[in-house]
């Protein structure tokens, strides 16, 4: 296994870039070792590790929904995040995906995606209809998932998948330029799961935007990763392609239950990582 530099290398073309940044939560636990890297625009990047090694907690530093207790976060074209405004900045070109995906179900499905729009209108203006052009990009977030036509539907009509890509539609709508997606296949059976990261894949390549999702499935992360970052115990311990995912490397990531986690051969089937998740420990806030 690769040891972390202190600092990574920063790249021109960092979209965005963590030094030191560390999370502490209230009852003093660490959930994130003071921690160095940088994402490139376009990027295909996965969080692999078991529940508890804090991708959560390192996803959610990265667009200020905890705290850092240490370090700085700086972002292209906004500099080091330090005032509220340099936050609202960043937040409104960075669209989150969630396990759960979040939607009002009583709502239409277009009414939730373009509550991704609301980052971009004032309070009282988001309680009129949607303007034209939000509209617009509502309906193209939808097409560009393949939801165009339930557009009119009530979200709780749809099946997992189905509203799961409505939930990176609403990101889209956004307008990112960065996607964070916080386990966006853990509830879906293993076919399913791997057409998200296909959409999500095909996302990052076709419109440059970066992508950094956290998985627990090796497998996936094998199929789908430009790079994968490997987390234990709140500490990167891996960084690199998929490609040196090996043995030691997943011991590093995994501990003992690294044959457990999925490690089987590329191309596997999900089901025994997904399954597995299901037995395992819950982390302590979700
Ligand atoms: N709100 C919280 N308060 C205290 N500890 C927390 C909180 N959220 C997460 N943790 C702890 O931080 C560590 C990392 O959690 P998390 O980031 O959720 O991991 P993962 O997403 O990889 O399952 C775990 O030990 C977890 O129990
Ligand atoms: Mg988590």
């Amino acid at each position: 296994m690769r040891s972390m530099p202190t600092h990574a290398p920063l790249k021109d073309e960092s979209l965005l870039r963590l030094a030191d940044a560390t999370v502490v939560y209230a009852d003093g636990t660490v959930g994130l070792a003071p921690t160095s890297l940088a994402v490139a625009a376009g990027e295909f990047c996965v969080l692999l590790g078991p529940s508890g090694a804090g991708k959560s907690t390192l996803l959610r530093s990265l667009n200020g929904l905890v705290p850092l207790a240490g370090g700085t976060i700086s972002v292209q074209g906004i500099g080091t995040l330090t005032r509220a405004s340099d936050w609202r900045a960043h937040r409104r070109g960075t669209g989150m995906v969630f396990q759960q995906h979040q939607l009002i179900g009583r709502l239409t499905v277009l009414r939730n995606v373009l509550t991704g729009r609301i980052a971009f209108s004032s309070t009282w203006r988001s309680l009129w209809p949607a303007s034209l052009d939000d509209r617009r990009i509502g309906l193209q977030a939808l097409e560009r998932v393949g939801m165009l036509e339930t557009a009119l539907r009530r979200a709780d009509q749809l099946s997992g998948g189905q509203q799961q890509r409505v939930g990176i539609a609403r990101a889209l709508a956004q307008q990112p330029r960065l996607l964070l997606a916080d386990e966006p296949v853990a509830s879906l059976d293993p076919a399913t799961a791997v057409r998200i990261l296909q959409l999500l894949h095909g996302i990052c390549r076709d419109t440059g935007i970066a992508v950094v999702v956290s998985l627990h499935q090796v497998d996936l992360a094998r199929r789908f990763a430009d790079r994968v970052i490997g987390i234990a115990g709140g500490r990167v311990v891996f960084d690199d392609a998929p490609q040196r995912l090996d043995a030691a490397v997943l011991r590093g990531i995994y501990g003992a239950g690294a044959e457990m986690a999925g490690s089987a051969p590329a191309g596997a089937s999900a089901n025994e990582a997904i399954e597995h998740e299901g037995t395992g420990p819950l982390p302590a806030a979700a």
